[in-house]
């Protein structure tokens, strides 16, 4: 059984996906063990709450210095035992301690084809509205495991979604959320708990 726990900072869809991925049998072989939020008013604290997921708000600005939040943010986690990290929208960097910690054990969404518009400043809408900016016609979600960089680890899965004409940030945003991050987040931990991914000279590899 793979005990996941799940990182947020937002409104919790991809939590969401996740949970519904467990409770209908889509993701096998996991349990939700704790979802973690920077943020206070997250409402994807509310959603582990309806579901009986054990929750906590640990936030930066509750301490003197980042290295003090660093530090029992990395105590919690050990505390919880996760075999399995994920970040679904949490928009506070990982300790440089935890990566290591839990090499390979970290998985993050983002919301575009990686390499393409990510890395420091690329989150949330950004990430559409630089898109559109640039005029692309397909973008779409990539699931990696998170290494020292930004959006940089070993890509697990990714998923691509077509740009229609009048799109707003919004609306691709959506489209993005509805197409390929709320599918290749929950098959990728379906895919972790069943042993279907390694990592070998720096990317992951998928058996079938
Ligand atoms: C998602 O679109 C996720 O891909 C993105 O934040 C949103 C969170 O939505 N993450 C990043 O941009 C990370 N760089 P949610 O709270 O509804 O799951």
């Amino acid at each position: 059984m793979l005990d996941v726990v799940v990182l947020v900072s937002g409104g919790g869809t991809n939590l969401q996906a996740i949970i519904d991925g467990v409770e209908s049998g889509s993701i096998t072989n996991t349990r939700i063990t704790g979802v973690i939020s920077n943020n206070k008013n997250a409402y994807a604290l509310e959603r582990a709450k309806k579901h009986g997921v054990r929750n906590q708000c640990i936030s930066p600005k509750d301490f003197a210095s980042r290295d003090e939040f660093n530090e029992r943010f990395i105590e919690v986690i050990d505390e919880w035992k996760p075999d399995l990290i994920v970040l679904a929208g949490f928009l506070v960097v990982i300790p440089p301690a935890m990566i290591e910690r839990y090499r390979n054990r970290i998985v993050n969404i983002h919301p575009s084809l990686i390499p393409s518009f990510c890395g420091t400043g690329f989150y949330g809408l950004k990430v559409h509205e630089a898109a559109l900016e640039r005029g692309v016609k397909v973008v779409g979600a990539t699931v990696h495991f998170v290494d020292e960089g930004t959006d940089t680890g070993p890509i697990i899965l990714q998923k691509a979604v077509e740009v229609e004409a009048g799109d707003t940030p919004e609306i691709l945003q959506k489209r993005v959320m509805q197409q390929a991050e709320w599918k290749i987040l929950p098959r990728a931990i379906d895919l972790i708990a069943n042993g279907k991914v390694s990592v070998c000279d720096g990317k992951a590899v998928i058996s079938q």
